[in-house]
């Protein structure tokens, strides 16, 4: 087998999409790219990974594990139930035990995202950390996996229509895809009625009418209602009415992007889900466990590939 050695550029910390450059993101779904085409080979075999969710995951959370593992990276779970956070340890301890234990990168979900603040102000931390999901601001590898999921259909994105509909006040993803879609110039329309809006985020084309917010959209983001981050009455019969997508509503060349979990016949009927314009929502599923690893591979790396 021929091995050849090539330089890729480093990264640090996965805060947020913003402090990614459009050569960062373009580099990770190169790599991605290589690493589902079988191209690449891991050279982070033996670095130890620690899982730290402290809200429900099965997509992100099973990634993460999977792209370690393909990676020859040890994965530890932490459970802070079972911690000692339970004896009033602090976070910020918490994290630098983990560090003296060996662990070289912390991948985190909370929804609290003073966490995140933390470890951003200890800048002598040596472990890495990824942010896997930030309370409702920011889902940064799914935006990547989004990304990576829209160029494998289409080779420029530049001027493209994307329409994102749903719970866009409540929804990290719709915050961190607007963030990513923005850097490649997409036109993004936010399709939501007033309660699931969120007028702080600007430079995008909003719209209560589902009709015309899907109008050119080569792609549609459904969100899930997210229930769990809403503690006023919505009006869900009224949401259904005039906001879930079906074959009949739906663009007919469109493809459906759903980040998960889908909760059928409230954001997207049954029906539409079995059509072939929702067979992006798995490959979104699949593609996530090679950005993933490609991130991992980057972050972890001492600045080499060895490409098969
Ligand atoms: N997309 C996503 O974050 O899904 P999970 O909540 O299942 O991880």
């Amino acid at each position: 087998m021929k091995i050849r050695v090539v330089f890729s550029m480093i990264l640090n910390n996965l805060y947020d999409i913003n402090s990614l450059t459009i050569r960062q993101i373009d580099e990770i779904s190169k790599m991605a790219r290589d690493f589902q085409l079988n191209k690449i080979e891991s050279t982070v075999k033996g670095k130890n990974a620690v899982i730290y969710f402290d809200e429900n995951s099965t997509r992100t959370r099973f990634s993460f594990e999977v792209a370690c593992r393909n990676l020859g990276i040890r994965v530890f779970n932490f459970n802070k139930e079972t911690s000692s956070i339970q004896k009033k340890e602090s976070f910020i301890d918490t994290v630098r035990t983990l560090e003296a234990l060996g662990m070289d990168v912390l991948i985190i979900r909370t929804g609290d995202e003073r966490l995140f603040n933390e470890i951003l102000n200890n800048k002598d931390l040596k472990i890495k950390f990824i942010n896997a999901g930030c309370s409702t601001k920011s889902h940064p590898t799914q935006a990547l996996t989004d990304y990576y999921t829209l160029k494998r259909h289409f080779s420029s994105l530049n001027g493209k229509t994307i329409s994102i509909v749903g719970d866009i006040l409540h929804s990290r993803v719709a915050r961190s895809d607007i963030e990513i879609f923005r850097k490649f110039d997409m036109n993004i329309n936010l399709v939501a009625p007033v309660y699931f809006q969120d007028i702080n985020i600007k430079n995008v084309n909003w719209f209560d009418n589902l009709y015309e917010g899907l109008k050119d959209a080569c792609a549609v983001v459904a969100l899930r209602v997210q229930n769990e981050r809403i503690d006023t009455t919505i009006p869900l019969i009224h949401y259904v009415k005039n906001y879930r997508l079906d074959i009949n509503n739906f663009p007919q060349n469109a493809l459906l992007l759903h980040p998960g979990p889908q909760n059928r016949d409230i954001e997207v009927t049954d029906e539409l889900l079995k059509s072939k314009n929702a067979n992006t929502i798995l490959e979104q599923v699949t593609n996530g466990v090679y950005v993933r690893m490609a991130i991992l591979q980057k972050m972890l790396s001492d600045n080499e590939i060895v490409q098969k």
